[in-house]
C-alpha cells in the first residue's frame, strides 16, 4: 500500500477483536499503514497507537488528519452484560462514536468503514432457529439497541452520502488473546480459563442454552475477506449475517471434559441467562456465502482443540515470566 491516503484506523483496537484484527491487517497491509487507537494504551509500537476516546470528536479528527486515514474499523464497544449495569454509556459509546466516525469518513472521502454488529441486534420476537438477515429485530438490551440502530446509521449513511460502510452480525466469538470481559457469550472463553486453572467452572447460563458461535481466526478471516470483496457485490449495507458453529453450554462442557476427563463443569444462571434467551441460537448466512464468498473452518471439536493447547502455552509462559523476576 503506497498510497498514504489509505491508512487504516482501528479504534477498540486493545479489545477482543481489536487486539487480533490489527496483528492481521498489519501482516495483510504492512506495518506502518496501520493505525491503533484505543482508551488503554497496549504494547503496540507507541508510534502507531493514538491514545483516544473515540466519542472525543475532536480527537478523532485529530487522528484521522495527522495519520492521512482512508479506511477505519470501528471497534469501539460496550458489550451486552456491561450495558445492562450502565446503559446510558453503552448508548453514549456506541452510539456516539460511530456517529463521530461515520461523519468524519463523509467529510474525509474515505474509501471504507466497518462496523461490527452483533446476533445481539435480535430479540425475542424473532424466529431462534436459522435466523433469516432480514426479520424481526426488538432487542431488548442497551447493546443490543444500539447495534440496531446502528447498522440503521451505516445503512443511512451509505444510501445518502455513498460512504461504502460494511457490517457484519458476528455470533459470540471464543479467542485466548484477551481475557473475556463484559459479554453474555463469555462463557464460551471463560470456560477454558476455569478448566485450564481450577479445573472448575460455574457457567452463568443454563446446560442447555444453545447459541451462535465463531473461533476468532474465523472472525478475522471473514472481516479480511468481506472489506476486500467488490462493492458491487454487496447487496446490503445493514448487517450480514455470519455463523459458524451452534452449540448449547452443556455440550461445550461436555467437549472441554472429553481433553481433561477431570474437569467439573456447573451451571448457575445469572442475569445474562435473560439475554441468552432472547438471541437466536443459529444463523443462517446464506447472504454472505452467496454475495462475497463466506465459508467458516473452525467446527466445536477443533476451537476446543486450539484453544487448549494455546492457552497451555499462555499460562506456561505467563507462570514462567514471573518466575524469571
Ligand atoms: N459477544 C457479545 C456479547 O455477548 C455479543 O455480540 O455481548
Amino acid at each position: 500500500m503506497k498510497n498514504p491516503k489509505s491508512r487504516i484506523l482501528v479504534t477498540g483496537s486493545s479489545g477482543q477483536i481489536g487486539t487480533e484484527l490489527v496483528a492481521a491487517l498489519r501482516k495483510r497491509y504492512g506495518q506502518r499503514n496501520v493505525i491503533a487507537c484505543d482508551i488503554k494504551r497496549s504494547g503496540a509500537d507507541a508510534e502507531l497507537f493514538a491514545l483516544a476516546d473515540a466519542t472525543d470528536r475532536r480527537a478523532l479528527e485529530r487522528i484521522i488528519r495527522k495519520h492521512r486515514i482512508g479506511t477505519i474499523y470501528h471497534l469501539v464497544s460496550i458489550l451486552s452484560a456491561a450495558g445492562e449495569e450502565n446503559p446510558n454509556l453503552a448508548w453514549k459509546v456506541n452510539i456516539e462514536s460511530l456517529r463521530n466516525v461515520l461523519e468524519l469518513a463523509v467529510r474525509y472521502k474515505m474509501e471504507k468503514v466497518f462496523w461490527p454488529s452483533s446476533i445481539a441486534a435480535f430479540g425475542p420476537h424473532t424466529p431462534r432457529t436459522n435466523t433469516r438477515q432480514l426479520t424481526v429485530m426488538d432487542p431488548n438490551t442497551m447493546y443490543g439497541i444500539t447495534k440496531v440502530t446502528g447498522e440503521l446509521l451505516c445503512n443511512y449513511t451509505f444510501t445518502k452520502f455513498g460512504l461504502d460502510v460494511r457490517c457484519l452480525r458476528y455470533p459470540g466469538i471464543i479467542s485466548w488473546k484477551t481475557p473475556p470481559g463484559g459479554g453474555t457469550t463469555d462463557y464460551a472463553v471463560a470456560i477454558f480459563h476455569g478448566a485450564l486453572r481450577d479445573g472448575r467452572y460455574e457457567c452463568f447460563v443454563s446446560a442447555d442454552t444453545v447459541l451462535p458461535m465463531m473461533y476468532m481466526p474465523d472472525a478475522i478471516r471473514a472481516t479480511l475477506e468481506f472489506m476486500a470483496a467488490p462493492r458491487s457485490r454487496l447487496r446490503t449495507h445493514l448487517g450480514y449475517n455470519l455463523s459458524a458453529m451452534t452449540f448449547s453450554a452443556g455440550e461445550l462442557a461436555k467437549e472441554v471434559k472429553r481433553h481433561l476427563p477431570n474437569f467439573v463443569c456447573t451451571f448457575k444462571p445469572d442475569e445474562r441467562q435473560r439475554i441468552a434467551d432472547s438471541w437466536p441460537r443459529s444463523i443462517d448466512d446464506r447472504g454472505s456465502r452467496k454475495d462475497w464468498g463466506w465459508r467458516p473452518r473452525f467446527t466445536l471439536r477443533a476451537t476446543a482443540a486450539e484453544m487448549l493447547k494455546n492457552l497451555r502455552l499462555a499460562y506456561r509462559g505467563a507462570k514462567e515470566a514471573a518466575e524469571d523476576k
